[in-house]
């Protein structure tokens, strides 16, 4: 079988795979005539037979009936372009797709990506990761075809000091997608943890490319559990962690909760650009878990134990210590106490 990453198929406009692919959407499971495909995309017949047999060489299960046409059985579970397009309803995120079947992490893609001048939106997904990266320089398991890794490229224009609001909007558009696609409502552990059930099912990792007073550009990386099962876990996690599989006892579709995702950044990244962070900041203390609690934070060999009392503008996380004086936390593991 052909490989459709190396294809990226259906990215850099509509491919005539695409339009094909399009077509037998519009009324799914409808059977289309190659005279039909022919007239309607101004080809030969000939021309549609070679792309439909291409889609079928790359793990599209298309059904040749005879004197009738084609039929569109399944498409392949994978996270490609064509399929992620289908259906996305977005402006700004994904404008641009780069997938691929293993990579060592999105995250260094999309920063050289953005290093070479990638567009606002650009998101790089893989099927696997050799060396997903995790919070402080921590190892995330990546394996393939069950999870979604990715990283979304944004230039938005503030000041360095600034970016970790992105970070709070991008745990917020998490949130969101997870919310949409299973109806469980997980909750935010600072700075960027999803959990259900006390358990992790999301990381993200932001970087930056930044200047002293202008950031070039960010990089949202995002990890979610999806499909993973409890033996595909390493055995040393130092915290408990979960998929939404394990939560819902149903396997959930990727490319539903991909294009959920997108959405969600999309529309948060509007409302951020057009009214600031205010909005974000909201969303996320509605979703914080531990706001009033007792916490302990841990960074390296430092502790601070105290009462969490909110986030600041740069993303700091307040905590009030037992002689009543506020410390900014900037880095650190919370445990509730
Ligand atoms: C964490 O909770 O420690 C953050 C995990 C972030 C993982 C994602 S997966 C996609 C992107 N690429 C990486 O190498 N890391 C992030």
């Amino acid at each position: 079988m052909k490989d459709p990453f190396t294809r990226n198929l259906g990215d850099g406009g509509r491919t005539l795979d695409q339009k094909i692919l399009d077509i037998f959407r519009q009324d799914k499971g409808r059977i289309v005539s190659g005279e039909d495909l022919s007239g309607v995309l101004q080809v030969s017949r000939t021309a549609v037979w070679k792309h439909i047999k291409s889609l079928m060489e790359v793990g599209y299960r298309i059904e040749a009936i005879p004197s009738r046409g084609y039929r569109l059985l399944e498409a392949p579970d994978l996270l490609i372009p064509a399929e992620i397009r289908a259906g996305l309803n977005s402006d700004r995120i994904g404008r641009r797709l780069v997938c691929c079947r293993e990579t060592g992490s999105t995250n260094e893609d999309a920063f050289r990506l953005a290093e070479e001048e990638a567009e606002e939106g650009t998101v790089v997904i893989a099927e696997a990761q050799r060396r997903g990266k995790g919070r402080l320089g921590r190892h995330w398991e990546s394996p393939a075809g069950v999870n979604l890794y990715c990283s979304v490229i944004l230039r938005p224009h503030i000041l360095p000091a600034k970016a970790a609001q992105l970070t709070f909007l991008s745990v917020v558009a998490a949130a969101r997608a997870i919310e949409t696609i299973t109806s469980l409502r997980p909750s935010i552990k600072w700075p960027n943890d999803l959990l259900l059930n006390g358990k992790k099912v999301a990381g993200l990792l932001n970087e930056m490319s930044a200047e002293t007073e202008k950031v070039n550009f960010i990089v949202l990386g995002i990890g979610v559990n999806i499909n993973m099962e409890l033996a595909q876990f390493p055995k040393d996690l130092r915290h408990p962690a979960t998929s939404l599989f394990l939560e819902t006892g149903r396997p959930v579709c990727r490319l539903d909760f991909v294009r959920a995702l997108l959405e969600a950044l999309d529309t948060l990244y509007d409302t951020y650009l057009q009214n600031g962070y205010g909005p974000v900041r909201e969303e996320w203390l509605e979703r914080c878990n531990f706001l009033g609690e007792k916490v302990r934070i841990t960074f390296q060999k430092n502790e601070i134990n105290g009462v969490a009392t909110g986030i600041d503008e740069e993303g700091a996380l307040l905590v009030k210590l037992p002689d009543g004086g506020v410390e900014r936390v900037l880095a650190g593991d919370v445990t509730i106490l």
